[in-house]
């Protein structure tokens, strides 16, 4: 008798504690777990986010002081400057600058990657109330596939006149042409007069298309072999926006038709058509509004 009640008494605990442990699993599952991070200066990434920009955490650091070295030497670059950038992604750039900006100056990044946003507005702007970083859930196979918003609805939300300067790594390399005309006319509307644009970019003819599909030089294998629309060349077909490509023509039709004026075009050596420059970089334009006459 003692027995048969002890045996039900212990399957009656062995079914509890199973009810338990599922309930705790399925708690356990259903709870966010943290991503890997990558620790850069006092600031912990998350190491998914970086690989979103194209380059891992190893290179995070020599990559970020590269482009403030190549921003001072080409546009210059003062403490009290209102600065944008555009595909500001998780805050490469805008952490360097937290140390060239004085609290008069001001830096507002976009980007269409949310949890990227987020993560800066919850780390940088916390540390420093004039970084703000904006989000456009703009659709884009790469970065935002879920995305619903057109990039020709964007009205940044910046006074007229009222920027220094404007930043773009390798953003326009993942756009179509309409879609660079209407950033380029909403920058010629919030620039300021002795303002300047810099972005990056990949810049063809034929002959360097062939050097890219000899040479073979970057990681993405960028041969650029596919016309996708007069002067604008595609990578690879299954992912339109994965790397694009424009002829020297193209670029300036679409900069003259936004009211802007190309300053210098410098060429990276991307393609290898340029031997005598280092490997791997895109080439750059920079632009400025229109003088007044
Ligand atoms: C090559 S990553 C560069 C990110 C960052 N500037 C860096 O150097 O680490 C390009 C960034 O542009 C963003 N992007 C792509 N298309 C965009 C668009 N139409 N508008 C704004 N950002 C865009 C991507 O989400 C990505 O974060």
């Amino acid at each position: 008798m003692f027995s048969t009640l002890a045996v039900w008494i212990l399957a009656l605990a062995a079914l509890a504690s199973a009810v338990l442990l599922a309930r705790f699993i399925a708690r356990w599952q259903r709870t966010p777990r943290a991503q890997p991070t990558f620790s850069f200066e006092e600031y912990d990434i998350p190491v998914d986010l970086i690989n979103l920009t194209g380059a891992g955490p190893e290179t995070f650091g020599p990559i970020a002081a590269g482009h403030i070295q190549h921003l001072e030497q080409s546009i210059g670059l003062d403490p009290d400057h209102f600065i944008l950038e555009i595909g500001s992604g998780i805050g490469r750039d805008a952490i360097q600058l937290t140390k060239i900006l004085s609290p008069k100056g001001r830096y507002i990044g976009v980007d269409i990657i949310k949890r990227s946003i987020d993560w800066c507005a919850s780390n940088i702007s916390r540390r420093f109330p004039n970084f703000s970083f904006v989000h456009y859930d703009l659709k884009d196979q790469l970065h935002n596939p879920t995305g619903t918003m057109q990039t020709q609805k964007i009205r940044l939300p910046i006074t007229d006149g009222s920027v220094d300067r404007i930043i773009l790594w390798s953003v326009f390399t993942h756009m179509f042409r309409a879609d660079i005309l209407h950033y380029l006319i909403e920058f010629e509307r919030v620039l300021r007069p002795d303002g300047l644009i810099f972005a990056t970019c990949f810049i063809v003819n034929d002959a360097i298309i062939a050097s890219a599909q000899k040479n073979d030089l970057t990681p993405y294998g960028l041969r650029f072999a596919h016309l996708a629309e007069s002067g604008c060349y595609i990578n690879d077909p299954a992912h339109p926006l994965g790397a694009v490509a424009y002829t020297e023509q193209a670029l300036q039709e679409t900069i003259a038709k936004a009211g802007l004026l190309q300053k210098t075009m410098q060429r990276g050596n991307w393609s290898g058509h340029f031997p005598d420059l280092p490997a791997g970089a895109q080439d750059t334009m920079i632009l400025s509004r229109k003088p007044v006459p």
